[in-house]
């Protein structure tokens, strides 16, 4: 896989030691308060798994599944869920985990969604951000991993055609992979 890559952005180490900052972060945020951390399928299991075993607190676990509406051409950030979560969020901390934020469309959406089942409190958290999402200011990322370029990246969860989810860092997708 590495040799698909035209430029490693993150080596796995830098990765794991910023994802266990964050986790400290959400420690000392949420003790005692047993946080539901929801990861949206596929991708956010990867941060999903290293960032709550880096974490002392209990949390607990569950998961979402969605699919965007539309051609795909241009998304709108509507969503159909395709999995729902299986535990209830009225009265919950929730923390919602993403492998990437990329213009931002799909968590605004989702946001609203589960703001209106009355959680306790919600925030985000993910492995990377993309400058559209930066710029569009639709959501706030409360626990940011790192700030990327809008290049078309690969790893730690993220795909192309369903293949480099399990390398370990994040690298950019050198062109002759999906150019022919
Ligand atoms: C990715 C990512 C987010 C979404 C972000 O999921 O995991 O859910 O896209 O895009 P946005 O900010 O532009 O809305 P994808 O649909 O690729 O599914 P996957 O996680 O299964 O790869």
């Amino acid at each position: 896989m590495a040799d698909d890559l035209s430029e490693v952005l993150y080596q796995p180490e830098e990765i794991e030691a910023r994802v266990k900052e964050l986790a400290a972060q959400i420690d000392s945020d949420y003790a005692g308060k047993n946080v539901l951390m929801v990861g949206i399928l596929n991708g956010a299991v990867m941060m999903m798994a290293d960032l709550t075993r880096a974490m002392h607190e209990h949390c607990q676990m569950d998961w979402m599944a969605i699919s965007s509406y539309g051609s795909g051409v241009a998304s709108s950030g509507v969503v159909r869920i395709l999995k729902d979560m299986n535990a209830p969020v009225e009265g919950r901390h929730v923390l919602v985990v993403e492998d990437i934020v990329d213009t931002g469309l799909t968590l605004s959406y989702l946001l609203d969604n589960l703001r209106s089942r009355n959680p306790a409190s919600i925030e985000i958290c993910a492995a990377f951000r993309k400058p559209e999402a930066v710029r569009a200011q639709n959501v706030q990322v409360k626990y940011l991993g790192f700030d990327i370029p809008s290049d078309f990246v690969v790893g730690y969860g993220l795909d192309y055609d369903g293949r480099y989810r399990n390398l370990r860092g994040l690298g950019i997708l050198d062109p002759k992979v999906y150019s022919g």
